[in-house]
């Protein structure tokens, strides 16, 4: 069975992708430098596989820990999520953002070159579109940046599209994902008062923030309310077990949407996480926040006809996931 490097594989989308590929009967290993990771997620992983995890603490940086992974192993594939991601910071701290984001992929593919490992998933974002009215959005929409983090993800897909032709690139562009595994042992866990709005709501629900702040409710949309394209972590895990599969039995490459189509507003999932957690959330109208758009949702009519993916999970599933996870209801049998 094909092996796989996950970089970032402790992360959120990281370690919810190193079960969908486990249990898809890959072979995993992890490299990750824990900078957003807790040290127990491994231990987690290891108690939900029942195996196991072949993880090394490194750096995307370090050349030489890259060596020694694909020294160590035969590496089949990658998928590369080890990145710096919150938005605010990257306008704080842009060198960091190129650094780790643009360096970090060069590095990566340079060692893979180095190793011949020429297959790879590439984390992208709907950040590559910035602020557009064409709703919803298709792969071929122009790329264009409103933060050096997104900025960060155009230069990689522009590096990956540089790549001759013995290269397959899966460029997956993730929309919001939200949710967490079904055995609520990962999830989301920022370590400080959260940017997303899932992640806040579900500190409301547990009583560690007072209240949301809803940013806007005067956009053009059902309810005034910003409208998000909400992906359950675990569809999108999936999407990464598609993609590679499409380039190590295809070796073509492809840039694909992963998000459902379906727009939901910040009241839709107020209201879907109260149902979940079986409160009312208290919450206040706040103005808009800097830099936001009223509505982003996807085209995914791509990813299904080049990968078969179509989302499955739906907005009560990933507000029922995610309170189990924040409020500890763990499960041995996820099914
Ligand atoms: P995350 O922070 O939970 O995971 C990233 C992982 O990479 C962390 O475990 C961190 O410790 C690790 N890491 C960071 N820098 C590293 C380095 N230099 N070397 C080795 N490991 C390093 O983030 P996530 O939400 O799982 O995101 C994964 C990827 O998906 C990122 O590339 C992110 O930009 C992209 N993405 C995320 C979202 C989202 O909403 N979460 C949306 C679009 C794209
Ligand atoms: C943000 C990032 C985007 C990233 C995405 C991943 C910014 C500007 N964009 O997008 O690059 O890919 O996360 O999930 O940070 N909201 C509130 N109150 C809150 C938080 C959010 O009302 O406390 C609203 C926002 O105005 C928005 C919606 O909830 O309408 C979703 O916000 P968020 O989860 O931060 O995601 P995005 O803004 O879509």
């Amino acid at each position: 069975m094909a092996k796989i490097l996950l970089t970032g594989g402790a992360g959120y989308i990281g370690s919810h992708t190193y079960l969908a590929l486990i249990d898809a009967g890959f072979d995993v290993v992890i490299l990750d430098n824990f900078s957003n990771a807790k040290p127990d997620v491994p231990a987690r992983l290891e108690d939900i596989t029942g195996r196991p995890a072949h993880v090394y603490e490194g750096d995307v940086l370090d050349r030489a820990v890259l060596e020694q992974v694909f020294s160590d192993h035969t590496i089949d594939g990658v998928v590369h999520f080890a990145a710096l991601k919150a938005v605010g910071e990257s306008v704080e701290k842009p060198l960091d953002y190129m650094q780790t984001n643009v360096g970090g992929l060069l590095n990566l593919l340079s060692a893979m070159d180095h190793a011949g490992v020429r297959r790879i998933v590439f984390s992208s974002s709907a950040t590559v579109y910035g602020d557009t009215d064409i709703q919803p959005i298709p792969e071929d929409h122009p790329r264009t940046y409103t933060s050096p983090y997104a900025f960060t993800k155009i230069a990689g897909e522009q590096i990956l599209e540089q790549l001759p032709d013995d290269w397959a690139v899966g460029i997956l562009r993730y929309f919001n994902p939200v949710g967490a595994h079904g055995s609520a042992m990962i999830g989301e866990d920022p370590e400080d008062i959260p940017n997303n709005l899932v992640p806040y709501i579900a500190k409301v629900a547990t009583g560690e923030l007072e209240r949301l702040s809803v940013f806007g409710d005067d956009y053009d949309t059902p309810d005034g309310t910003g409208v998000r394209d909400y992906i359950h972590v675990e569809d999108l895990a999936e999407g990464h077990v598609l993609s590679l599969k499409s380039l190590l039995e295809t070796g073509e490459g492809h840039t694909v949407n992963l998000g459902t189509g379906e727009g939901s507003t910040v009241l839709d999932v107020v209201h879907a996480y109260s149902e979940a957690c079986g409160q009312d959330l208290a919450y206040k109208i706040a103005p808009r926040r800097d830099g936001d758009v009223a509505v982003l949702t996807a085209r995914p009519e791509r990813a299904k006809e080049h990968l078969g993916f179509e989302a499955k999970r739906s907005l009560a599933d990933m507000c029922r996931s995610s309170w189990a996870w924040v409020s500890g209801q763990r499960r041995n049998d996820p099914n």
